[in-house]
């Protein structure tokens, strides 16, 4: 072997080294485990939002709308906003008034076919949009998450760097 030869490999060996010494490193970081963790939350318990979580079901929410990983139907290709961490972005007050609007799309339009479009629901009881918006409000999302998003969706409309 000659000396020259000698050297690329040595130059190789300590750049496989590094490599893997930062993956064993990289494994441990701070970041890998905030990437396993789930982003959303809820600040009611499960108990607390049973009710709430009877009404989303009866009133059929999930036909559209993801919640907690279950999107579970037919019409799943509807790319309604999932209601993960809407508590985040919307208000108990804004969710409950939009809840109770004769005309949703007077509220948020839409870009849906008629058929797929978010349904008024002005003529369910009162109490009934209460414990739903109520709930709605309650689900909350990381705040690294939503800053992630808002980055990703910046660069993919804009193509430019996002700076907050
Ligand atoms: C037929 C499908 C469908 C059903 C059923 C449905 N939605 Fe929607 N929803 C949508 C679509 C689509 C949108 C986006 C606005 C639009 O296109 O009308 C939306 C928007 C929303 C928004 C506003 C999101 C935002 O911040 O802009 C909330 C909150 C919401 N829906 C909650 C619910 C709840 C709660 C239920 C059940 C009581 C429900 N939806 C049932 C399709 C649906």
């Amino acid at each position: 072997m000659r000396k020259g030869e000698k050297g690329i490999l040595i130059v190789m060996a300590v750049i496989v080294g590094a490599a893997m010494i930062k993956r064993m490193v990289g494994n441990e970081s701070v970041n890998k485990e905030r990437d396993r963790e789930i982003p959303f939350y809820t600040t009611v318990s499960r108990a607390e939002g049973e009710k709430a979580l009877g009404l989303i079901r009866d009133n059929h929410c999930k036909d559209c709308h993801s919640l907690w990983g279950g999107a579970a139907s037919m019409m799943q290709s509807v790319p309604a906003p999932r209601l993960d961490g809407i508590g985040s972005i919307r208000s108990e007050e804004w969710l409950y008034n939009y809840l109770s609007a004769r005309d949703p799309q007077a509220v948020v339009p839409s870009r849906m076919k008629p058929e797929f479009r978010m349904p008024s629901y002005s003529n369910l009881p009162d109490s009934e949009r209460h414990e739903i918006a109520k709930y709605l409000a309650s689900l909350k999302v990381k705040n690294w998450y939503l800053m992630e998003t808002r980055k990703a969706e910046y660069e993919k409309l804009t193509g430019k760097e996002y700076k907050p």
